[in-house]
């Protein structure tokens, strides 16, 4: 394992380059790889067993690429398949996600915490075994949101069937009373300028994105691997229509780039 190796980053689908971004901005100097799973989006509504395969054929192509890290950059793969990848590949620095009860928990004022998140990630033990280690003395209402993830990938992240969606998702948790809301899953952040618009000011919205990136910083520093710099361009894999990722990454990414057929 070299130091300039890339890291291997990757989601169903455009979710993910949420969380590429944040680690482009705390690790400037590292090569990133990223594989959105389109052609299998959502997660959220598929089984586990269906989840970790396709992140066993994704981990591998990663790992044939050069990556020296992974990062699942996506709640429902990380509670289908993170104990397995990490079984597969017990030397790798893995990093995977969960929903930011804890920080949600050591923000909220009302005592009343929602979580917007996958059906997937909602119903597994992983999040049930969060909640009773850190919530026991909050509310937390959790709210799946089927049908969300898809808007996001039509790159439909203001448009009225999206806000008409949110805001059933949405409504239900303010009138119970929640000031903080949990962005479980990481196509969400690319609609906070449009929840902003359905909350009021006083609620606030927590995602993950930056504290993996600073947990992976930490895994790659503890095993003396982080990248020297300069970084190669980031370089962009769908298993869906790669044209399509290709058309929003200068909304999303920031940039055009290249996207290949994996
Ligand atoms: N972005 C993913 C997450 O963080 C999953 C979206 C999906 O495919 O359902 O959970």
């Amino acid at each position: 394992m070299t130091n300039s190796q890339g890291i291997g980053v990757f989601d169903s689908g455009v979710g993910g380059v949420s969380v590429l971004r944040e680690i482009r901005t705390l690790l400037p100097q590292e090569s990133l790889l990223y594989i959105a799973d389109s052609a299998h989006v959502p997660y959220g509504e598929k089984s586990p067993e269906y989840i970790r395969e396709r992140c066993r054929l994704i981990a591998a192509f990663l790992l044939e690429q050069g990556a020296k890290a992974l990062v699942l950059a996506c709640n429902t793969a990380t509670v289908a398949a993170v104990a397995e990848l990490r079984e597969l590949y017990p030397q790798l620095p893995i990093v995977g996600m969960e929903p930011a009860v804890k920080p949600a928990v050591a923000a909220t004022r009302s005592g009343v915490v929602g979580v917007l998140a996958t059906t997937g990630t909602l119903k597994s033990a992983k999040f049930a075994a969060l909640l009773d280690r850190v919530a026991s003395d909050v509310k937390v209402i959790t709210q799946p949101c089927p049908g969300l993830v898809e808007q996001i990938e039509a790159g439909e992240l203001q448009s009225s069937r999206t806000r008409e969606l949110l805001d059933g998702f949405v409504q239900p948790l303010l009138v119970q009373g929640c000031d903080t809301l949990i962005l479980g899953c990481t196509h969400y952040p690319f609609i906070k300028p449009l929840l902003n618009e359905l909350v009021p000011a006083n609620v606030s919205l927590i995602d993950t994105g930056a504290a993996v990136a600073r947990q992976l910083q930490r895994l790659l520093r503890e095993r003396d691997l982080l990248a020297s710099g300069p970084a190669r361009a980031a370089q962009f894999w769908s298993s869906g229509k790669a044209q399509k990722l290709q058309a929003v990454l200068p909304t999303l990414w920031g940039e055009s780039q290249e996207v290949l057929q994996f």
